[in-house]
């Protein structure tokens, strides 16, 4: 798979604009790739296909998820969260790509996980940014995504649990990992996420 077939599977298969987002998660993907010195193809790659499962109904994606054993049960409840590990396994078994890095940025796009390597933090944070989005944040995100990826992905995962929680969605364990893998590691070096401690 290369990037201009990638671009191609996508303007032939999504609404224009989702195809405009994924350029723009694109765009914001490279910028973090070149600061943080990740691979840029593989940026580019990941960011045009992390919504690759959306091309497909809530009800395809549900019966692939379970056919295949792909999900565990709150993702099934939350047709929000189906479209990242069903597209995952998507572009793995329909379109035979096989990087591991590729696949789990894909994978855990909508909830991140503690752990997950830095192409998948910065697509996490690319789709959250993208210079067509206006969500909560988004703007002051921005202007600390290049000088701190950690803040700037705290930002990120806090307001996506904040917007879950007021809507009564189910918050995925997964974004609880990825939060407090981030504040662990930014109260080591960061002196005021030090007052966390006291409570
Ligand atoms: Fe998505
Ligand atoms: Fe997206």
């Amino acid at each position: 798979m290369n990037i201009s077939r990638a671009r191609e599977i996508l303007k032939n298969n999504i609404s224009n604009n989702l195809f405009i987002h994924s350029i723009g998660v694109e765009e914001m993907a490279l910028r973090l790739a070149v600061t943080y010195g990740v691979n840029g193809e593989k940026a580019s790659l990941a960011a045009l296909l992390h919504d690759y499962g959306k091309i497909f109904s809530n009800d395809r994606l549900y019966r692939i998820a379970l056919e295949n054993d792909l999900v565990d049960d709150i993702t099934l409840q939350e047709p929000a969260l189906l479209h990242a590990p069903v597209g995952a396994w998507l572009l793995q078994w329909e379109l035979g790509i096989d990087d591991e890095e590729i696949l789990e940025a894909v994978k855990m796009h909508t909830t991140g996980i503690a752990g997950m390597s830095l192409l998948a933090k910065i697509i996490y944070l690319a789709d959250y940014i993208e210079p067509g989005r206006t969500c909560p944040g988004a703007k002051e995100i921005r202007e600390v995504a290049f000088s701190d990826l950690e803040r700037a992905l705290l930002g990120a995962v806090n307001l996506t649990i904040k917007y879950v929680l007021e809507r009564e969605k189910i918050v995925h364990p997964n974004s609880i990992s990825f939060r407090n893998s981030l504040v662990l590691s930014l109260r080591k070096n960061n002196q005021e996420l030090q007052g966390y401690e006291a409570y």
